[in-house]
């Protein structure tokens, strides 16, 4: 490796739209001559991206800005940021509670993080970057990678921020409003990716992105279904795919775009986060159960074999047992093929931190156990019913535990471990003759010419 190159670290707490803005973090810095590394002790740089949305994140920070004390101290010119939810929230306070803390950056500076990491380097200033953007001036960051990309997949952000204020999410709070990027920028954005860099599946990325222009639309920017299909039309694109959708906005032109565009893969994201009409409602969700598995099954009916996701939270305050096993029912009910479940927890700030009925700390726990196991069954029962099958499948790469067998994605969205010869990129068909409690196992089907 370049010995003259600088390395960066970014640790990624959180989602997804966290591990693609710690993506973009590198690539900013890869200019002034940084290159990324996993290893803390050889980073001159490490930046923590941090996420505010559930648990003891302050907490949680506070001890790994700790650990990093002595690496902080054994080199004066290295340099130790914090970005992310947390880091937009605390600014200044962040800085003055920790000493050997260099900078402090919010979710909307990441155009400016080499700038500043110029101005720490040369001047060894402390630096606190958190204010609000100003929504006219505010611009999206566009990928802009300076060496071909890893793999064959990439996130592309359409939109930043949420209107929804769920009562017990942060994420409207430290995000602000929403904000749509122009249509135009996401299809050129998708349409460098495929052709420079051996693109060939996309996740359209956004906290809701189906409400992308459904209010406030501006003159000539198409609604999400229209821009699914724009992008969908991008030559060299095999598979679409999006997250995190809201399930309120799914209307006819939603259903359409999943009937007629095939690029557009069968899997949807679409968070129920309780089966019970009253908890809904005190989550400020905007829609009742029957709604929802009503929408869902419209879903599935435009596109027979759709698979689904969902997030769920257990122990919500005044959640009762039966409510409680509402949820438990609507898993059953809809059969997601796999669910990130989550125990309550008190976000300061939001509104149902004054609700009544606070659950103890270990029956949250008991509840999401028991939910994890229910769980657990349906996705190991989906994915014994795929044995016998064929399907379509992306080649990723090697498997993690064995060089000689290929890994790769169905449609779905299901991980398969399979034998077979294909390369990265490719799209082959796997015959499915097993079945673990999270992969599928197969063999690729070789197509002999006559
Ligand atoms: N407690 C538990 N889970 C939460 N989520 C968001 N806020 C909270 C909270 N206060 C979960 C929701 C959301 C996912 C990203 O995180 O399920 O969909
Ligand atoms: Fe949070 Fe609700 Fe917005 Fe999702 S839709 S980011 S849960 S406020």
């Amino acid at each position: 490796m370049d010995t003259e190159k600088r390395r960066v670290q970014v640790v990624t707490y959180g989602c997804q739209m966290n591990d693609h803005d710690s993506d973009r973090m590198v690539e900013l810095l890869e200019p002034l001559g940084f290159v990324g590394t996993d290893d803390k002790l050889s980073a001159d740089v490490i930046i923590l991206n941090t996420c505010s949305v559930r648990e003891k994140a302050d907490q949680k920070l506070f001890s790994e800005l700790g650990r990093l004390r002595e690496w902080r101290a054994a080199d004066p010119d290295r340099i130790l940021a914090v970005g992310g939810c947390v880091a937009q929230g605390m600014g200044n306070d962040l800085l003055d509670r920790c000493r050997h803390l260099d900078l402090v950056f919010g979710t909307d500076q990441l155009a400016q993080l080499p700038d500043m990491v110029t101005r720490i380097s040369a001047h060894r200033l402390r630096v606190a970057a958190t204010e609000w953007r100003n929504a006219d001036e505010f611009d999206f960051l566009p990928i802009r990678p300076q060496r071909r990309m890893e793999g064959t997949h990439a996130y592309v952000k359409i939109m930043k921020g949420c209107n929804k204020f769920c009562t017990y999410c942060i994420v409207p709070y430290v995000k602000g409003r929403e904000l749509f990027r122009p249509a135009q920028e996401i299809i050129d954005e998708v349409r460098m990716l495929v052709e420079n860099h051996g693109i060939c599946e996309i996740t359209l990325l956004g906290q809701t992105v189906t409400s992308y222009n459904l209010k406030n639309r501006q003159p000539g920017e198409p609604r999400f279904a229209e821009l699914l299909l724009r992008v969908a039309e991008i030559e060299g694109l095999h598979r679409l795919r999006f997250m995190t959708g809201y399930p309120r906005d799914v209307h006819e032109d939603l259903l359409e775009a999943f009937r007629i565009q095939p690029v557009i893969q069968p899997h949807i994201h679409m968070p129920v986060q309780s089966g019970s009409d009253r908890i809904l409602k005190l989550m400020n969700r905007g829609y009742t159960r029957a709604q929802y598995t009503e929408k869902m099954a419209a879903l599935r009916a435009a596109r027979p074999g759709l698979s689904l996701t969902s997030d769920i939270i257990v122990g919500f305050p005044g959640e009762t047992e039966a409510e409680f096993l509402e949820t438990i029912s609507i898993l059953e009910e809809i059969r997601y093929d796999s669910v990130y479940s989550f125990a309550y927890s008190e976000r300061p700030g939001t509104r149902a931190t004054s609700f009544e009925g606070s659950l103890p700390e270990p029956e949250r726990r008991r509840r999401l156990v028991h939910l994890n196991g229910v769980q657990d069954a349906i996705t190991t029962s989906l994915l014994a019913e795929c044995i016998g099958k064929t399907s379509e499948v992306l080649v990723l790469g090697p498997s993690a535990r064995d060089p000689l067998v290929l890994r790769g994605r169905t449609p779905e969205h299901r991980l398969v471990n399979f034998i077979g010869t294909a390369e990265v990129g490719e799209l082959v068909q796997v015959s499915i003759d097993g079945a673990g409690r999270h992969t599928l196992k197969g063999a690729q089907i070789m197509i002999h010419a006559a």
